[in-house]
């Protein structure tokens, strides 16, 4: 058995997720290392030491640009972080998870990009209303717009343009999916889907943040598969996937990548935190291994030499 690994935990605020993380690394004896993006720099060109020094680095950042950014520079110097800067990438932008989705044939709303409001109008059109237009760049069920006719998409679309940011110059839009009052939740640690929540609304959109009621849903054989063909559908690691109950069965709706989990600890009987916190020093485990391996290799060919 290995040492155990050296875990940075890099964050911003420490919400309540991030002290249920902090607290179960602690309970395994681990040294932790914490990265706080509100002051670190990064010389790309002088990896960071003590960043250099982890096995592994648990990203848990609030900013999605900050996670990016600082998971691309730590996988550059080698070091391995959950999750990867790919799926970082994929699972914070919604078209790139879309058609990440649609490579892998896992079931999903009907989704077409346009970059004009002219193309746009004619999307929705193509789809039919109602549609949903989101920010590809975006969570929390923030600026989502459920566009019942023409008049309105004509409106939004004219506010995009005028008042949008650089996200809003592409234009996602989505078939509106008719689901029974609330969509689905699960959460997949690796090879598991450790559990899964309902979110109930009466609105259309079912964001905890948003006010919807969190109640357990119990893994099914068809959520567990659809769960984990979501993830590696976008590199895989510890995400939460939303989905919905449609006529055509169970739609991937996205893959989230630094998911919140307060709500669903209690709910669902699971120790979300304890099994993020497995995988991680698994992890960290095979990173140090294999760089005893390394070690041990290049020494033996020094003294074969
Ligand atoms: N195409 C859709 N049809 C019906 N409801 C949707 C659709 N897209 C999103 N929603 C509702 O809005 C919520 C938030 O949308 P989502 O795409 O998950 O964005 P966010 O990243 O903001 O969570 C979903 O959980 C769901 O309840
Ligand atoms: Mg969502």
């Amino acid at each position: 058995m290995t040492d155990l690994p050296i875990v940075g935990v890099l964050l911003s605020r420490v919400r309540v997720e991030e002290k249920l993380l902090l607290a179960e690394l602690e309970t395994r004896g681990v040294e932790i290392v914490r990265f706080d993006d509100r002051h670190f720099t990064l010389d790309l060109s002088a990896p960071d030491p003590a960043m250099v020094r982890c096995d592994v680095v648990l990203e848990r950042c609030i900013n999605h640009l900050r996670a990016l950014y600082t998971l691309r520079v730590l996988n550059d110097w080698g070091v391995p972080t959950v999750n990867s800067y790919e799926v970082a990438n994929i699972c914070g932008d919604k078209l790139l998870t879309s058609t990440a989705l649609e490579c892998a044939r896992v079931p999903s709303p009907r989704t077409m990009i346009a970059f004009t409001p002219e193309s746009a109008l004619e999307a929705c059109e193509e789809l039919g209303y109602p549609v949903v237009m989101k920010p590809a760049v975006g969570s929390w069920g923030r600026l989502l717009a459920r566009v019942n006719d023409r008049d309105a998409a004509e409106a939004l679309l004219e506010h995009k343009v005028t008042l949008g940011s650089f996200h809003h110059g592409a234009f996602y839009i989505q078939d509106f999916v008719r689901k029974p009052g609330r969509d689905i939740r699960s959460f997949v640690v690796g090879d598991k889907t450790i559990c899964a929540i309902y979110r109930d609304s009466p609105h259309w959109i079912t964001n905890t943040a948003r006010g919807a009621v969190a109640s357990n849903c119990p893994v099914t054989d068809e959520l567990h598969e659809l769960s984990q063909a979501a993830a590696r559908a976008v590199g895989g690691g510890v995400v939460a996937i939303d989905l919905f109950e449609s006529d055509r069965g169970l739609l991937v709706n996205e893959v989230n990548y630094t998911m919140e989990f307060r709500n669903s600890i209690d709910t669902t009987g699971v120790d979300i935190p304890a099994r993020i916190v497995d995988y991680v020093i698994a992890a960290g485990q095979t990173e140090r291994q294999e760089r005893d391996a390394l070690i041990t290799s290049s020494a033996q060919a020094a003294a074969d030499d």
